[in-house]
């Protein structure tokens, strides 16, 4: 592929592969797929800026294990245990940094109630073969001082790490184009397809973008998150069944006057879960003392307004669980859209148009999902194979059923 600089705008791009979505998901497919040797070209109009701007960075898979989905707490797990190869990686091929911290969760229960929900919780945990560490108030409040004096008890889960999203997109950003991935800061303005010669069928072929660009591409990977089903010119009968699911949230930062006078800035040195009287939130600090408070979950359509309820509610929970917040400056407050699925669990593979790939619907997960999406992924683009270990994840598990009335 003959590649154009930076300034040049060419109208036509020839590849073999068009990643639609530049979030964490479709610049670590990218990049991964450019490793395998092939010329891959993303689209996007804003990198960067959708739900991977919003996530707070989590990786916990046990924190957000829930019953029935064993497979997606498995597939989470293993992208967990890739990680630290994963940013080093990042961070050798770009020198940057991706905020990458190993320091565990600690999930809390305010009340009895609270903690009860938490016990079970960690009986869904060791069922799956990944068991915490029961801990008492008193534990709780050893492993983290600042906790409120009413936290009932908790489970520790010292495997678990965190990330900090924004500089992760940076670093993948930096990490696709300098394995030559070729960035295209447009939209899709329509999916291109064609017609197989020999069987007549219809298959993905590029796409036309919103600045007039034409990309011609063996194969076209959809990895736009929630907008992935409303592409447009694409086949009903290939979206995959992704909604938009709101999440506010907010992030904190040590007030001048801490820092000034040269006092740590950070309250907890893990991830805090806590259940708060059957609401959920979570604090998730930075290396440098921000900290981000999530999430609300929301099904308002593809809405991101913030809204004072939202945040109300947050800093509520959060301030039950840590008081000390209440001190800190408010930086940030943000709302995003996640790609929930009708099962919560990410769609990935070839969907029933041909030359066209899923990788969304990666829900709450995004973040943590991303190694082991990128590597399922460029590993079908490049061999046209997905492992066994994929198969509950496959677009055609929505697929709609014929069925026969028993009747007749
Ligand atoms: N992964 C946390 C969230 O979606 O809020």
């Amino acid at each position: 592929m003959e590649k154009p600089s930076a300034m040049e705008k060419p109208s036509a791009i020839d590849s073999d592969v068009l990643v639609v979505g530049g979030g964490v998901i479709g610049l670590a497919i990218a990049w991964r797929a450019a490793q395998r040797g092939l010329r891959v070209v993303v689209a996007d109009a804003d990198p960067g800026r959708g739900a991977s701007r919003a996530a707070a960075g989590m990786l916990t898979p046990v924190a957000e294990a829930a019953y029935a989905e064993r497979a997606l707490f498995e597939l989470s797990s293993a992208s967990l245990q890739s990680y630290p190869g994963f940013v080093a990686e990042l961070t050798e091929a770009t020198g940057l940094p991706t905020g990458y911290r190993q320091t565990g969760t600690l999930l809390v229960g305010y009340d009895a109630d609270d903690l009860a929900l938490i016990r079970e919780h960690a009986a869904l945990s060791e069922s799956f073969g990944m068991p915490g560490e029961p801990m008492s108030g008193r534990d709780c409040r050893r492993a983290e001082p600042l906790l409120g004096p009413a936290i009932s008890g908790g489970l520790l889960v010292s495997g678990d790490a965190s990330v900090d999203p924004r500089l992760l997109t940076s670093a993948l950003l930096a990490a696709a184009g300098e394995a030559g991935v070729l960035h295209r800061r447009a939209a899709v303005a329509r999916l291109a397809t064609s017609h197989d010669q020999m069987s007549g069928a219809e298959r993905a072929a590029g796409a036309e973008l919103t600045d007039g660009t034409q990309v011609k591409a063996g194969q076209v990977v959809l990895a736009a998150g929630w907008a992935s089903a409303a592409l447009p010119g694409l086949p009903p009968w290939a979206a995959p069944p992704v909604r938009p699911v709101k999440g506010q949230i907010v992030r904190l930062r040590p007030a001048a006057a801490t820092v000034a006078a040269g006092l740590p800035g950070a309250l907890i040195g893990r991830t805090v879960r806590g259940l708060v009287q059957g609401s959920s939130v979570y604090l998730v600090p930075r290396e440098d003392g921000e900290l981000v408070i999530g999430a609300t979950q929301e099904e308002m359509g593809a809405d991101t307004t913030v809204t004072a309820g939202g945040i109300w509610q947050l800093l509520r929970d959060a301030r039950a669980i840590v008081p000390g917040i209440t001190e800190l400056e408010l930086a940030e407050t943000a709302a995003g859209l996640r790609p929930g699925t009708p099962d919560n669990a990410p769609v990935l593979g070839p969907s029933a148009l041909a030359g066209l790939v899923l990788a969304t619907g990666h829900f709450r997960s995004g973040v943590l999902l991303a190694p082991v999406t990128a590597r399922l992924i460029a590993g079908f683009l490049a061999d046209g194979e997905m492992p066994d270990s994929a198969a509950p994840f496959g677009p055609g598990r929505f697929a709609v059923k014929e069925t026969r009335s028993p009747c007749g």
